[in-house]
């Protein structure tokens, strides 16, 4: 695995290169040095000074409030949720607050500088009901169907189809997978255009993987929402449930 930038890269290298990171950098902005959004999604070369300079940035909260998010999908206490590729848990931590002690929340990243990051962050701040998780692009060793909600925040765009076969794997039927990402026009900040799904796009290659889209609404002034649920297994008639 690439690692791209350590917390010892300088400032000014640091914050050039980031200027078309995922999270928040500029779009279009490029650097022959830095791998492309894409490639950087794949490789999991987020490092702790990109989460901490872009994911962690203040002004994400009003352009992607996800307490607003959680709120808007009705996340209920209880719930188990799986943040799939959770970067520095932007989602993953309002929505432990959220399902309470009776429920669960795994942070799900491919980079160990991330989840290493994520379980600090949950044993300093107490919290108990977040779990950090490393994965690989094929595989989340989380057990089938655990989960009430999957969510891939700003990753869609940027991760295999193998990925997302795990997430809906992790989905118990009915469960529900949000998908939260940029929209496909020019904003201030985010990934390069010609990176991004439209909302069209995102449906199409979610419902491959056997979801039914059951909600969408904007969130904040560059964000939309998809909302697809894993369907439940027909109900067979009693005769022949019962016909051995
Ligand atoms: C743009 S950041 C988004 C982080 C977080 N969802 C948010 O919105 O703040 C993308 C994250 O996805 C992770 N990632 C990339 N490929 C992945 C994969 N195949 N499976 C899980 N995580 C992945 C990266 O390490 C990074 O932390």
């Amino acid at each position: 695995m690439r690692k791209v930038r350590t917390a010892s890269v300088g400032t000014a290298r640091r914050h050039r290169a980031l200027g078309h990171r995922s999270g928040t950098g500029r779009s279009g902005t490029r650097s022959r040095k830095v791998p492309s959004d894409h490639q950087r999604m794949q490789e999991g070369s987020w490092s702790r000074a990109d989460a901490v300079a872009v994911l962690d940035s203040p002004a994400r909260l009003s352009s992607q409030d996800p307490s607003r998010l959680w709120r808007r999908v009705d996340l209920k206490p209880g719930d188990i949720v799986v943040d799939v590729g959770a970067g520095s848990g932007f989602y993953a931590f309002p929505a432990a607050a959220v399902v309470g002690p009776g429920g669960r929340v795994y942070a799900v990243d491919v980079s160990p500088e991330l989840v290493e990051l994520v379980r600090e962050r949950a044993v300093k701040g107490k919290v108990r009901n977040l779990e950090p998780v490393l994965s690989t692009p094929k595989r989340i060793p989380i057990e089938d169907a655990v989960a009430d909600v999957a969510i891939l925040a700003n990753v869609l765009h940027g991760i295999p189809s193998t990925t997302v076969d795990e997430a809906v794997r992790l989905l118990r039927p009915g469960g529900r997978l949000v998908n939260v990402d940029w929209k496909k026009e020019p904003t201030p900040e985010g990934p390069p255009v010609r990176h991004r799904l439209t909302l069209r796009e995102a449906t199409a290659a979610l419902t491959a993987h056997g979801l039914t889209p059951v909600d969408s609404f904007e969130l904040g002034p560059y964000h939309y929402v998809l909302v697809l649920e894993r369907p439940r297994p027909p109900r067979l008639p009693g005769h022949l449930v019962s016909a051995e």
